[in-house]
């Protein structure tokens, strides 16, 4: 079992879309593991993004996820990484597949809804920094309907 990452972004949030897009992750069988609703500061959104920061947009990307609030998550299933980077589509919407959030319900760049972490490292380091240990390991009434 995997965990991964999740921001619903501030666009996201400000056009009323944090449930469209958690039910894609839950009908996709992932399962959460943690939610907060928070006004990210500037000091988290350097911290998130350090990778970033020599980038020439990491200007812009910091005013945007600092904009507004968003919703943090973790979730966890099989391949989880990988399979909510799929859900998620391509960073530029435009070129996302029909079918992803990022194509069905975004145009630009700076405003691509989602964010989901990249790989293993990422996410353990994301996860820690968003939420320390402050995680539920819970048993679901139908995970073995979905978990083989
Ligand atoms: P994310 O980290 O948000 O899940 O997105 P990603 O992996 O698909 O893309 P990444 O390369 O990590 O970029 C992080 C975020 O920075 C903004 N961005 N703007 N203007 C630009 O050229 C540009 N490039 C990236 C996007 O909001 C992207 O999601
Ligand atoms: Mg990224």
């Amino acid at each position: 079992m995997e965990r991964t990452f999740i921001i619903i972004k501030p666009d996201a949030v400000q056009r009323g879309l944090v449930g469209e897009i958690i039910g894609r992750f839950e009908r996709r069988g992932l399962k959460l593991s943690a939610m907060k609703f928070l006004q990210v500061d500037d000091a988290l959104a350097r911290q998130h993004y350090a990778v970033h920061a020599e980038r020439p947009f990491f200007g812009g990307l910091i005013s945007y996820i600092t904009s507004s609030p968003v919703v943090a998550l973790v979730m966890e299933g099989t391949n989880a990484i990988a399979v909510v980077r799929q859900t998620v589509g391509a960073t530029k919407p435009a070129e996302a597949a029909p079918g992803t959030i990022r194509a069905d319900f975004g145009l630009e760049i700076g405003r691509n809804l989602v964010h989901a972490s990249d790989g293993p490292e990422t996410a353990a380091f994301e996860i820690d920094l968003w939420f320390g240990d402050d995680l539920v390991a819970w048993p679901r009434a139908n995970d073995a309907w979905i978990f083989e």
